[in-house]
């Protein structure tokens, strides 16, 4: 093994300006998918660098430890190799629109296009749709689901923040009484309409929306790293200079209890329409547009008077 120079030509050749071609391949998507591993690459050789200042010490053999210098010494040129192209590319700003979605944000993107693109995909360029349509059938499951585990995370968001009397606390501690304000409001149309989605679903489909499998794969082993909301919440942070990890989310309590709340209410058969479930819906729905709302109203109109 030996350490290989790049000469600065290779450099130039990629032409770093306003002719840049990806086009390395005489294939678009495998030109895409080499741009793919360029990225994947300079970060996962960081990473094994990083990794290996720790365990490199406590290496006994000899040549083990020396093969594994050499190793290490070639990742982190191929890192520095491949952060030109990266950095070139990262600050090329998108052009725009999606196809089938107005707008998706950036850090969105990856979602959309591995999970959300195809189902629109397949269902938009369809002239003779119906209902076996595979695609028609995931979407309005996945809307069921949606609606299912919202509904349950709202009953978090009310028995934390208001409920018991805790809205006083929380009305004197938040910083920001329109986004405190625009949460509850969802969350209360969610529970109230939850009830529909899984009726859609059951009525086209003739069958039940959560049977054994579907309560274990969405629910008992569910995984942060697939929750939506983490993922955005953490660019979010990202955007705002907010220095938050995965394990902090995993640790608060709005996270903890929603899956919690959500393995305990949500098994074979779940339904917002059950008895049980009704009743807290009901009375969150209820608390909000008759004790709630008009609390938070008051303390925002009392906030905007006095303009702080
Ligand atoms: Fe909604
Ligand atoms: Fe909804």
């Amino acid at each position: 093994m030996h350490i290989r120079k790049i000469p600065e030509n290779v450099f130039s050749a990629m032409n770093f300006n306003d002719e840049f071609n990806y086009l390395w391949n005489p294939q678009i998507s495998s030109s895409i998918l080499g741009l793919g591993y360029s990225y994947y690459f300079e970060f996962i050789e960081y990473f094994a660098e990083r990794i290996n200042r720790i365990y490199s010490e406590l290496i006994l053999d000899k040549d083990l430890a020396s093969d594994n210098d050499i190793f290490m010494k070639q990742e982190w040129q191929h890192a520095l190799a491949h952060k030109p192209l990266n950095e070139f590319i990262a600050s090329i700003s998108p052009p725009g629109k999606e196809k089938y979605h107005g707008n998706v944000y950036d850090f969105m993107y990856i979602n959309y296009k591995l999970y959300y693109e195809p189902i629109l995909h397949d269902i938009l360029s369809n002239d003779l749709i119906t209902l076996d349509n595979i695609s028609l059938k995931r979407g309005i499951k996945d809307v069921a689901i949606f609606e299912s585990k919202t509904c349950v995370s709202s009953f978090v968001f009310f028995e934390q923040l208001f409920d018991g009397g805790n809205i006083k606390r929380i009305l004197s501690l938040s910083n920001n009484l329109g986004i405190l304000y625009l949460l509850a409001y969802h969350f209360v149309e969610e529970m109230e309409h939850s009830y529909v989605a899984l009726d859609l679903y059951e009525e086209l489909y003739h069958e039940k929306l959560w049977d054994i499998s579907l309560v274990e794969s969405e629910i008992t082993n569910q995984s942060i790293e697939n929750n939506q909301a983490v993922q955005y919440g953490l660019y979010a942070a990202k955007l705002l200079g907010v220095n938050v990890s995965v394990r902090d989310i995993e640790c608060s309590s709005y996270y903890k209890f929603t899956v919690e709340r959500q393995k305990y209410f949500i098994n074979e058969n779940f339904h917002p329409r059950l008895p049980s479930v009704s009743k807290i819906r009901e009375y969150y729905i209820n608390q909000w547009d008759n004790i709630w709302e008009p609390m938070v109203l008051d303390a925002i109109n009392t906030k905007v008077a006095t303009g702080r």
